[in-house]
């Protein structure tokens, strides 16, 4: 059984030129309103690419948006009875999509604010379970699932996105350490690691912190390093991009759902490359989550992941 703690939120996604500067106003294009937040993302992406049970835990508005985002995840057999209501907006984030697919996103936290670890019911704290989290609540709150997970034999995969610092003895208790490159440089600057180059850093972090560290790199594919074992390569899928949002939550939704199947390391990382990409080719996030089925007539497309050379 797979358990994401983390945020909810509804997107307002605008298609763009380009991304405004301080003080300028843009007049953009279409727009569309759709359900997101990275642990809602992920929470679909997981079910739809081959969790057994996909449980979401997060807190949302008393507002029509907080309605839809949980009507969404039942239509995607996400389980959200551990989804809160408080006082709060439901979260919102405002995306601007640019003719590359390229993104720009602000987000107000909102009701994701109050979500709280003890939403979480002591029974799913039990040996296998994987929990997956992301930063877009209140990062204590993390930290005591984290604790209780990881004492309790549970994985314990955790996307650092966005970059925030986690305290070095919650990330010596992570399974499972996802991050792009910029988060990656952002926690090499905390921890002051050297980060001359991904491979190098991937190696670093899980040395550290005795995990095993995944830096993706978009189109360039994934550095990835299990403490005392050889360097993996991952590559990505060549795709024409209309819309990235979302990318990193396929992959982690993805790679969960791997780990929860008890997939090899290797292939749940294959798995979730081509997530990632299948994901660029549609705008919006949930929306774009591809199945496992999709995914499985992709991976010739993309090539196995390897020991780096
Ligand atoms: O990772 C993409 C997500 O980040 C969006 O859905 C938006 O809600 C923000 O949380």
């Amino acid at each position: 059984m797979l358990l994401v703690f983390g945020s909810i939120n509804m997107d307002v996604v605008i298609s763009t030129d380009g991304f405004p500067a301080a003080g300028e106003t843009l007049l953009g294009k279409d727009y569309r309103i759709l359900d997101g937040g990275k642990g809602a993302n992920q929470a679909i992406s997981a079910q739809r690419s081959g969790a057994s049970k996909t449980y979401m835990v997060g807190c949302v508005g008393h507002d029509r948006y907080g309605d839809d985002v949980l009507h969404n995840m039942r239509i995607h057999s996400v389980v959200p009875s551990g989804v809160g209501r408080s006082q709060t907006s439901t979260g919102l984030a405002v995306i601007c999509v640019n003719s590359e697919g390229e993104n720009s996103v602000i987000v107000s936290s909102g009701a994701n604010m109050d979500a709280r670890a003890d939403q979480i019911p002591d029974s799913f704290y039990v040996p296998n379970n994987v929990f997956l989290l992301q930063m877009e609540v209140t990062p204590e709150e993390n930290w005591h699932v984290i604790d209780r997970a990881h004492d309790a034999g549970s994985k314990v995969i955790l996307n650092v996105a966005p970059a925030l610092p986690v305290p070095i003895e919650t990330l010596e208790k992570v399974d499972y350490l996802i991050v792009n490159e910029h988060e990656a440089n952002a926690l090499a600057k905390i921890f002051d690691l050297d980060h001359a180059n991904p491979a190098e850093l991937a190696v670093r972090l899980a040395h550290k912190f005795g995990l095993t560290s995944i830096i993706t790199m978009s189109d360039k594919g994934s550095y990835c390093s299990q403490a005392g074992k050889n360097l993996i390569r991952g590559y990505s899928m060549k795709i024409d991009a209309i819309d990235t949002t979302g990318a990193g939550d396929a992959f982690c939704g993805t790679f969960a759902a791997c780990i929860e199947q008890n997939f090899p390391f290797k292939k749940a990382l294959h798995y979730a490359s081509v997530a990632g990409a299948l994901t660029c080719t549609e705008m919006g996030a949930q929306n774009s989550m591809p199945e496992k089925r999709v995914i499985e007539e992709d991976l010739e497309n993309c090539p196995p992941p390897e020991e780096a050379k």
